[in-house]
């Protein structure tokens, strides 16, 4: 008989790795919430990026399928200690790839793809703000008192 997961996909969803959640408040943690409009099931993944922009640690919460669970799994030890650069690359077809999930499965690893984006955008987000509150202020000209 054909096994409908491939074994890959039910010793992640039996096993999922970095299951839980940073400090979304932490300035360097990225937090990505994506949601799939084909299912409505939803996936959190969150990276922590050191000063050189590598990511020293990826957690996720999925509320949906097995192979969403699967693939958000497999991407927080996919993208543990890349660059911010090379996790933005992951692309859906190498995680459903790896994975051997069938083409009907597709989207559920597209919302690893999309909460990784996420992630990293929110984190660069958050360093463009701190660096705004941070600059020094522009020296302010003398008034001269009337
Ligand atoms: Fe929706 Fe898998 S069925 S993410």
């Amino acid at each position: 008989a054909k096994r409908a997961y491939h074994e890959k996909v039910i010793n992640h969803y039996e096993s999922p790795r970095n299951v839980g959640s940073l400090n979304k408040n932490d300035p360097t943690v990225g937090t990505g919430l994506v949601g799939s409009p084909a299912c409505g099931d939803v996936m959190k993944l969150q990276i922590k990026v050191d000063d050189d922009g590598i990511i020293q640690d990826v957690k996720f919460k999925t509320f949906g399928c097995g192979s969403a669970i699967a693939s958000s799994s497999f991407v927080t030890e996919h993208i543990k200690g890349l660059s911010l650069e090379q996790a933005g690359q992951v692309k859906n077809t190498e995680i459903a790839k790896e994975l051997s999930l069938p083409p009907v499965k597709l989207h559920c690893s597209m919302l690893a793809e999309d909460a990784i984006r996420s992630a990293i955008r929110d984190y660069k987000t958050k360093r463009t703000n701190l660096a705004a509150a941070t600059a020094a202020p522009e020296p302010q000209p003398e008034v001269a008192m009337a």
